[in-house]
């Protein structure tokens, strides 16, 4: 009886079949009422009684394995019928959702736009920065806290190389090539060492702005960012100048346009002042010309640099800025691809 088992199991092993209809005959012969294995079932009840238990077993573990072998037999042919049924090769293509721009990189080709059609040119530099383009070139002083290791990344076992701070290290970069008359306009991105909250992110974006020439004023500095507010905002959009302080200008001011959610009457955007910053700005100082080789007798220049996170928050209002990075589907949506 364990012998006729056996071969049994080895022929069920061993079982093929072309078409379903085989892998029914198969299951007759097999498994229906008058089958082998209801047959070796029936004499089942000749098997000497010391014998039983383990022939039950046997017997048993037989009957599984045929049903699974006829089961996965008849299974490949099922997936095989699904796959050809539903293949219609003279089917139009399924649509394919196009995607849309980032809302940052929107933002930012259209502050590129304006700044092209003012006479700048494009210019990059490296994320990855020594120390010379991010800050001495840059006329900071060699204690300055910038440099601290509380706002800057600096590449491990590398004391020199910085992941850059500000895209100011591209107007070091554009001076030591290039000799005036120098229009460029450098955006990027950045990075600083803070911790990740809604107002604050450990990268963000910046556009950089450097005009050099020999007749250059901050009265030419305060028209064109005059020009690109209004060109940005809308026409309605007023600026205000505040004195500041960067070390690579002299003077410095920081700029503010009028809130362009509330119209200047006062919100919680602008904390009802009315007004919101939204770049620095200043004349080159003259130890950066002359750091990055330019003759400050000779030439003067402005810079302004903006965050381009938060034009894009004025002109969309978004709320918590960890929104740009994450990525989320049904915020990236919401803005077309139309430019
Ligand atoms: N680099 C400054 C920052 O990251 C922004 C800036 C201010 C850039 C004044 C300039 C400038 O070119 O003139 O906050």
């Amino acid at each position: 009886m364990i012998e006729k088992i056996n071969q049994l199991l080895a022929t069920i092993d061993a079982l093929t079949a072309d078409s379903l209809d085989a892998v029914e005959e198969l299951r007759i012969k097999y498994l229906s009422r008058k089958g082998l294995i209801p047959a070796l079932m029936q004499d089942f009840r000749n098997v000497p009684a010391e014998q039983k238990k383990e022939v039950g077993i046997r017997i048993n573990e037989l009957k599984d394995r045929a049903l699974e072998k006829i089961n996965a037999l008849r299974d490949s042919f099922a997936t095989a019928d699904e796959d050809t049924s539903d293949l219609d090769l003279t089917r139009t293509a399924y649509p394919m959702p196009l995607g849309t721009r980032h809302p940052l990189t929107l933002v930012k080709n259209e502050i590129v736009d304006i700044f092209a059609r003012l006479g700048f040119v494009l210019a990059e530099g490296p994320e990855v920065e020594d120390d010379w383009h991010v800050f001495s070139s840059m006329n900071f002083a060699e204690d300055h806290p910038a440099r601290d290791m509380q706002d800057t990344f600096f590449v491990e076992a590398h004391p020199d190389v910085v992941l850059r701070t500000h895209t100011s290290s591209v107007q070091s970069r554009v001076m030591e090539r290039q000799q005036p008359p120098l229009r460029v306009l450098c955006p990027g991105r950045v990075y600083r060492n803070e911790a990740i909250s809604a107002r604050a992110h450990c990268f963000f974006h910046q556009v950089e702005g450097l005009y050099v020439d020999e007749k250059v004023s901050f009265a030419d500095l305060k028209q064109m960012l005059l020009s690109f507010a209004k060109e940005m905002f809308g026409e309605q959009t007023e600026i205000r100048l505040r004195p500041s302080y960067f070390p690579f200008t002299e003077p410095s001011a920081e700029m503010d346009i009028s809130c362009n959610i509330c119209g200047g009457t006062g919100c919680s955007f602008c904390k009802g002042t009315g007004w919101v910053e939204i770049l620095g700005c200043g004349m080159v100082h003259p130890n950066v010309l002359e750091l990055n080789g330019i003759d400050s007798t000779k030439y003067k220049g402005y810079a302004f640099g903006m965050g381009v996170e938060r034009i894009t928050n004025l002109k969309y209002q978004v709320k918590d800025l960890r929104m740009f990075s994450e990525n989320d589907v049904r915020f990236l949506r919401q803005f077309t691809a139309a430019n």
